[in-house]
């Protein structure tokens, strides 16, 4: 079946069909993740004016699944503080600040103005504004005594808030410098105080910090993450952060940055989403250049092995199904690819796959091959390696894919890879191939997609 094409403006040769991107310019990291009233709001550092970074301005979208996205006016534009740097979002349900209108709680947009990095704002310092809507997010007003934190470190920037239920306050988590990070803490959103600093090795820029519930054992747990995605998990001592080891490799591909998660997700739903930019991308020739990862929802597990963080496609992804095939116990033998589907085209595959010793099981989707090595347990592609352990005997492996990206998950989320791709021409849909022994298809389920653009842009 051939899904309806996407409309004019999102029809480019090289234009993501189910991954968010801009209708024309620059884009990179997400800001203000937040949830209010039935709307995923998504802005992104964009620039308005040309195709590569630059005037650095709050771009806005909105979503009422996560999947389908509209485009809407620029949320924050520079001024004399400087271009609008990242930051995060909450909803101030119990008027705090006191922005609130009526019954309606406000929107508040916490962000950096990047002194110095304007005509205007020369000589001016990074430091932290807010600014509020009290019309759900359609416009924002920036606070009459910005900026709320004066210059810490050099280039400090990405404020990040969340409400501590526990300890009745609100947290912010700051990069400061090198691998620095400064937890603040306030009762009212505009005026923060230091609670402690936070190193953490290999990471630096956009912290996210959030409470989560491990399974199956239900204690509590903080995690934060920086730019790279890297985790630590920790928890409240005294009202203050203690952090267990060094940071955690959560996605293995060459194009994740910037995650952040989705605020204010009602404890109904329970879901802790996150989302990053693919940094990198390359798009020759199109009017766009940048786009998002596929939302995701993250687990905290903590078997007998320890901690860890999973990732896992949101399910509203299923929205798009256009078509569906399934194939059960496909033998495959040493050296013979088999291709099951010839067309290339916008996939969604789960499948689970049994190898012999020694057997490498690799997986082409549109060109782009995904290898499993039982020997070295890896899961590879795009030049990136992750490694991977078979707990149950068998690898589970699931693969979107899009006209310009590939995501990646093993062991239903316990590794990822995240990176973009351009087009192989003439290359088939999907082939399978076992080398170095036989292999066994134990299910596999593809799904066709349908572009996303075609019902709301
Ligand atoms: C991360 C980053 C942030 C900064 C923003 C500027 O990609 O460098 O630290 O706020 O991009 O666009």
């Amino acid at each position: 079946m051939q899904p309806a094409p996407p409309p004019s403006g999102y029809d480019q040769a090289l234009r993501p069909q189910f991954h968010f991107t801009s209708r024309t310019n620059w884009i990179n990291d997400p800001n203000g993740l937040v949830y209010y009233k039935g709307t995923y709001h998504l802005f992104f550092q964009h620039n308005p004016d040309g195709n590569e970074w630059g005037n650095m301005t709050w771009g806005h979208a909105e979503s009422t699944d996560l999947v389908h996205w509209k485009q809407v006016s620029n949320a924050l534009t520079p001024d004399d503080l400087g271009t609008m740097f990242s930051g995060s979002a909450v909803i101030d349900w119990h008027n705090t600040a006191g922005f609130n209108k009526g019954k309606n709680p406000s929107m508040l947009l916490f962000y950096t103005a990047a002194g110095g990095t304007s005509p205007e704002s020369t000589g001016k310092p990074f430091t932290q504004c807010l600014a509020y809507s009290t019309d759900g997010g359609a416009t924002f007003t920036k606070y009459a005594e910005n900026p709320i934190i004066p210059e810490i470190a050099g280039g400090n920037r990405d404020p990040k808030v969340v409400w501590d239920q526990a300890g009745k306050r609100w947290l912010l988590a700051l990069y400061l410098d090198g691998d620095n990070f400064e937890l603040l803490q306030s009762t009212d959103l505009r005026h923060w105080h230091k609670l402690q600093t936070v190193s953490l090795p290999g990471c630096d820029e956009c912290p996210d910090l959030f409470p989560m519930i491990a399974r199956p054992s239900g204690h509590r747990y903080w995690v934060m993450t920086a730019a790279n995605g890297h985790y630590v998990v920790g928890q409240m001592v005294d009202g203050k952060f203690v952090f267990q080891g060094e940071p955690v490799v959560s996605d293995y591909g060459p194009n994740f940055y910037a995650v952040q998660t989705w605020s204010d997700i009602y404890r109904s739903d329970g879901r802790r989403i996150q989302i990053a930019w693919m940094r990198g991308g390359q798009y020759p020739g199109m009017p766009f250049n940048g786009q998002m990862s596929f939302p995701c929802v993250l687990k905290l597990h903590d078997g007998a092995k320890g901690l860890w963080m999973s990732r896992w496609p949101v399910r509203e992804i299923s929205s798009l199904y256009a078509g569906t095939e399934e194939w059960r116990d496909l033998a495959l033998a040493n050296g013979v690819p088999i291709t099951v589907q010839p067309k290339t085209g916008l996939w969604d595959i789960s499948l689970k796959v049994k190898c012999e010793a020694g057997a490498a099981f690799t997986i082409t989707v549109n060109g782009h091959a995904v290898t499993f090595s039982s020997s070295n347990k890896t899961l590879s592609c795009m030049n990136s390696t992750a490694p991977i352990r078979l707990p149950q005997g068998y690898l589970t492996l699931r693969v979107l894919a899009d006209v310009t990206s590939l995501e990646v998950y093993g062991n239903t989320g316990r590794v990822s890879l995240t990176g973009c791709v351009l087009p192989v021409a003439g290359a088939p849909g999907i082939t399978v191939e076992s080398t170095g022994g036989d292999a066994q298809i134990l299910s596999m389920t593809a799904h066709s997609l349908r572009s996303a653009w075609s019902t709301a842009h």
